[in-house]
């Protein structure tokens, strides 16, 4: 006989599919006074789920974070399914089970059988279409996607998706529920990715681009996203900590399932390290070799000692020309006014989007005299500087910038010229895609924020950082992208051409 607890939406409910996903969702419901059934196909698995999930509340109590009382309350709600029969009297079912549609089409068929036709289904699918789970069932209007992310209890953000034929108060009441169990409900439209698998693709596969372009090396783009944007991880980290099998096959649905949209094409380089083995962390190796569990990072090229700098002219079309020129003052280059720069001088241009090379060209510069430097970013702000050099740029030239550009201790990377440097092209594909998220009303634009800085861990919303560096500039980098690239990749989401002027945040409460 089980006394359930009528102070919570649901007060029985069951956990299919007991592995990583699944344990941290049974987790949480018991935290919200839920009573949870654990099933799983495989035997004794269930049981040591149970397990698992009460050393976690032991550990929590032996830090003084939960009573002893809490852990024997929650460890009591708690109950063993042996079969599906017995769910039957649950009022949620969620699956946690392997990720297959045949699969979770075969569980919700039999689970229909079972439970009472007022009973809320939901699976915690990441990748395949909520509406395609639900087709054929008997009620699909009671089912909707509920996608948790890992590890379940620290990762306090749920997507509640309603398929094609989902009962909106079925989704209200599942993010009535998420609330209760300390977790931020957001609400995405049956697409592929949903929201934070979506909004995510602009990060790892620009970045991927950049290194295929030989634009830079791995630690270097590391380095410059961590330190100039915020980032936590560089894409690369973050490729070595979720691991190339699982994050490879990621890329390849949604680049699939959005019909091959060139925005989410994936790159050939983690292919080939997937079918290699070279996975990530968990075998040891993957963008970077781990000792003992530690990236092994290369050393960073140290700035070169230049006795003589030579004066800097900066271009009159740089961006943040004002800040730029600061700067090089600050630093105690010498700096010319003329209109042109003299036949010795270091010519500096800032270009958003375009290459250093067809500045130069355009603008009549000397190429071998001419360096690039990312400005999308205010100095202030980054703890990084970003040079670029074109294929003509003297070594004595490149190494005065380095010098320059170093004199105050700030970390500066030299890099191969690319239209777009690293920062630009990856937070302009980043805001790009966000923009196109509130395009197709997959959620409202505050979720989308939510969703990314919860999911993925971003310093900003997507559409916060589009602010933050000027939507504007975020557009000019994208039109030359394109312009530079001739690909459509690039090709500003109409949500951004046309919020642009007006700015991204601002427009939170409308979708
Ligand atoms: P897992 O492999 O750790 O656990 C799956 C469990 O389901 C296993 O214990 C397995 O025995 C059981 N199972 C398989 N088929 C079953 C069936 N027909 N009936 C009952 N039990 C069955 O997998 P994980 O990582 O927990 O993923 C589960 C689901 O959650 C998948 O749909 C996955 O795509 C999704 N997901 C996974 C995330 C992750 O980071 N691991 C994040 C978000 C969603």
């Amino acid at each position: 006989m089980i006394i359930a607890n009528m102070n919570t939406i649901y007060p029985l409910i069951a956990v299919i599919g007991t592995g990583a996903m699944g344990r941290g969702i049974a987790q949480i419901a018991a935290q919200a006074a839920s009573t949870v059934y654990l099933f799983d196909a495989q035997p004794e698995a269930a049981g040591r789920a149970r397990a698992a999930i009460v050393a976690q509340w032991e550990t929590l109590a032996a830090k003084g974070r939960i009573s002893s009382e809490q852990v024997a309350a929650f460890s009591a709600r708690l109950l063993l399914a042996d079969n599906l029969q017995s769910v039957a009297a649950c009022d949620l079912v969620i699956e946690a089970i392997v990720e297959r549609l045949d699969v979770k089409k075969n569980l919700f068929a039999e689970l229909e059988q079972c439970v009472r036709p007022t009973a809320t289904l939901a699976t915690n699918t990441s990748s395949l279409s909520v509406t395609a789970i639900a087709a054929g069932l008997k009620h699909p209007q009671r089912m909707a996607g509920y996608h948790f992310f890992n590890p379940v209890p620290v990762m306090k953000v749920v997507e509640v998706i309603a398929g094609l034929k989902t009962d909106p108060a079925i989704c209200a009441q599942l993010a009535a529920f998420a609330r209760q169990m300390g977790h931020t409900p957001v609400q995405a439209a049956d697409t592929p990715g949903f929201i934070v698998n979506h909004a995510g693709r602009g990060y790892g596969t620009e970045a991927l681009r950049i290194v295929g372009e030989g634009v830079a090396d791995f630690a270097t783009i590391d380095r410059i996203l961590k330190d100039q944007v915020g980032f936590k991880l560089g894409p690369f980290e973050l490729m070595d900590l979720t691991a190339l099998d699982v994050s490879h096959p990621v890329m390849e649905s949604i680049y699939q399932q959005y019909y091959e949209e060139p925005r989410y094409r994936p790159s050939v380089i983690t292919a080939q390290r997937l079918a290699g083995g070279v996975v990530g962390r968990k075998v040891g190796e993957g963008f970077y070799r781990y000792v003992d569990g530690k990236a092994q990072v290369p050393p960073e090229p140290t700035a070169p000692a230049v006795a003589d700098l030579p004066a800097v002219w900066v271009s009159p079309r740089a961006a943040r020309r004002s800040e730029l020129l600061q700067l090089v003052k600050d630093l105690g280059a010498r700096i010319e006014t003329g209109a042109s720069p003299s036949p010795t001088a270091l010519t500096l241009v800032a270009p958003l989007g375009f290459d250093v090379t067809t500045v130069a060209v355009v603008d009549r510069h000397d190429p071998a005299r001419t360096v690039g430097i990312d400005m999308l970013i205010d100095d202030a702000a980054t703890r990084r500087r970003v040079l670029a050099t074109n294929p003509a740029t003297r070594a004595d030239i490149r190494d005065a910038a380095h010098a320059l550009f170093s004199r105050d201790g700030k970390p500066v990377s030299v890099i191969r010229d690319s239209g777009g440097f690293v920062t630009q092209r990856v937070v302009a594909t980043i805001v790009n895609i966000a923009a196109d998220i509130c395009q197709q009303q997959i959620c409202s634009p505050k979720d989308l924020e939510t969703a990314v800085t919860l999911g993925l861990g971003y310093p900003l919303g997507p559409l916060a950082m589009g602010d933050r560096y000027g939507p504007t500039n975020v557009l000019e980098v994208l039109f030359n992208m394109q312009t530079v690239y001739g690909d459509p990749r690039y090709r500003p989401s109409p949500w951004l051409r046309r919020r642009g002027a007006l700015g991204l945040s601002l427009m939170h409460e409308e979708s």
